[in-house]
């Protein structure tokens, strides 16, 4: 049986779309069936890394006029990955980014039914070995019915004491709530506060300590990709950039989390 993972963070622009894009090409590139999605309804943006028309979306799926299979794009092909990378996208048009913020409790509720049952079938469809969630930040209702849907939460957070205390929040308001087990993965280390050596234990011990859960990684800031703005899917495109190297890093100690 696969697994469901949610990228999650408590304020904008951690990196979150581009670890999930990372991360789904990484496993994919290793032989790994992956499934990634778009939850992020308020700001859409797999459809510029994968360079996507989109055909039929994720919110047609919640709004239950496709089916799942309809919505999940196969992109094995196109990024010639050993294994399965299938993508479904969420239609960034500004008519529907308002109409999702209408969306009731009722719908809402609906929604993760659908979810649930979505996940099942794609496990089962294409013996999917990971669903990888890409999500808004904070508490939006498509966020907690990704969360909700998940296995394991990997909560992005930059070194900036307001992201820190909300993350904080997060794990005790929505996490410990949910029941869901997290790992912690510091994003965008400006150059000066990089860890080297047995600096790095260091960090992760004192910020494991912070937050009271294990850290996946902590990956420096890249003036490239900042510069790039999220067109590039370095795992596949630029697999020599040391960004891709984290992902591999982070796919090991999900891994021991399920062991
Ligand atoms: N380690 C990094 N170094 C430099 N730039 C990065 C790094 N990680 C992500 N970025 C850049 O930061 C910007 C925001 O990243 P991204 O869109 O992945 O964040 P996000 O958390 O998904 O944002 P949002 O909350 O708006 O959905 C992008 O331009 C991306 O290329
Ligand atoms: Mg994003």
């Amino acid at each position: 049986m696969g697994k469901a993972l949610a990228i999650h963070s408590y304020k904008g622009g951690t990196g979150k779309t581009s670890i999930s894009a990372n991360l789904a090409a990484t496993y994919a590139k290793n032989g790994l069936n992956v499934c990634l999605f778009d939850y992020d309804f308020r700001a859409p943006s797999l459809q510029i890394i994968f360079k996507e028309k989109i055909k039929r979306s994720l919110n047609e799926f919640l709004d239950e006029k496709c089916s799942i299979f309809e919505a999940a794009v196969d992109l094995s092909k196109k990024y010639k990955t050993k294994g399965k990378l299938i993508v479904g996208f969420a239609d960034p048009s500004t008519e529907v980014m308002r109409e999702m913020m209408t969306k009731d409790r009722k719908w809402e509720m609906r929604a993760l039914h659908l979810t649930l049952t979505a996940k099942e079938a794609l496990y089962k469809q294409f013996n999917i070995d990971y669903i990888i969630f890409d999500t808004s930040p904070g508490i939006y209702y498509s966020s907690i019915n990704a969360l909700a849907a998940s296995d394991y939460i990997l909560l992005v957070t930059k070194m900036d004491e307001f992201d820190f205390e909300g993350t904080r929040e997060l794990i005790n308001g929505i996490y410990n709530v949910l029941g869901r087990k997290a790992g912690i993965l510091l994003n965008k280390i400006p150059a000066m506060n990089v860890p080297i050596g047995s600096g790095e234990v260091k960090m992760e011990e004192k910020l494991s300590s912070i937050f009271n859960l294990p850290i996946l990684g902590i990956i420096p800031c890249y003036c490239d990709i900042q510069a790039d703005g999220g067109k590039t899917l370095h795992s596949l495109q630029q697999p020599d950039h040391p960004f891709p190297q984290y992902m591999e890093k982070i796919i090991e100690r999900i891994a021991e989390h399920f062991k």
